[in-house]
């Protein structure tokens, strides 16, 4: 069975990109699903030197590397990913092993303005570029006003969303079953 890890770059409980992982999980398909938690201390070359690499970091790390498939679900705060997933970012790359090194990932975003975090997809995608993973191209799925784009338990409302959305979790499904 695959493994799918999922990264939320938001740390509220009620947050779109939360929702949007759930339905991500879904449209991927039976598999072992992980979720990461990005609530790790901030990167500090004193505190790496000292303590070395924090275990949250490590498990994060190995959840990485023992995924057959990840998808980032990000927010876009003032047109750009939120600090938290660029600190857990800085952090991996401190890690052994080179994690996300040829693992197949998506990116997706929820947001509320009318862009749905198009700018902070494009700048993850950069982010993501030292890590050399095999990033999907497309489709894009990109949830805009998302405030109001879930229903109360948590589903997409609009139809072209929901396809995207399963248009791209196959594709990470196929780039999954695929040797790298
Ligand atoms: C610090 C901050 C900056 C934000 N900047 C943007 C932005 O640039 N573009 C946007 O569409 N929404 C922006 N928002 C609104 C977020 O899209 C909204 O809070 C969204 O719900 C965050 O994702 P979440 O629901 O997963 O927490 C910002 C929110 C915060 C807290």
């Amino acid at each position: 069975m695959l493994t799918l890890l999922g990264i939320p770059g938001a740390l509220r409980a009620a947050s779109t990109n939360r929702l949007l992982l759930a339905e991500a999980r879904r449209a991927f398909g039976e598999a072992r699903h992980t979720e990461a938690d990005l609530r790790l201390p901030l990167y500090d070359g004193d505190l790496e030197t000292a303590e070395g690499i924090p275990p949250g970091v490590q498990t994060l790390a190995d959840q990485i590397a023992a995924a057959d498939a990840v998808v980032i679900a990000t927010p876009e705060y003032n047109k750009a990913p939120p600090g938290v997933l660029k600190n857990a970012l800085d952090w991996v790359s401190r890690t052994k092993g080179a994690p996300f090194r040829d693992k197949p990932v998506a990116i997706i975003s929820a947001a509320d303005g009318r862009g749905g975090g198009d700018r902070s997809q494009f700048a993850l995608r950069l982010m993501l570029t030292p890590f050399r993973p095999r990033l999907l191209p497309g489709p894009e799925v990109m949830v805009a006003e998302s405030s109001k784009a879930f229903t109360p338990d948590g589903r997409l409302i609009d139809p072209r969303y929901q396809n995207a959305l399963a248009e791209l979790m196959q594709a990470l499904r196929t780039e999954a079953s695929r040797p790298a």
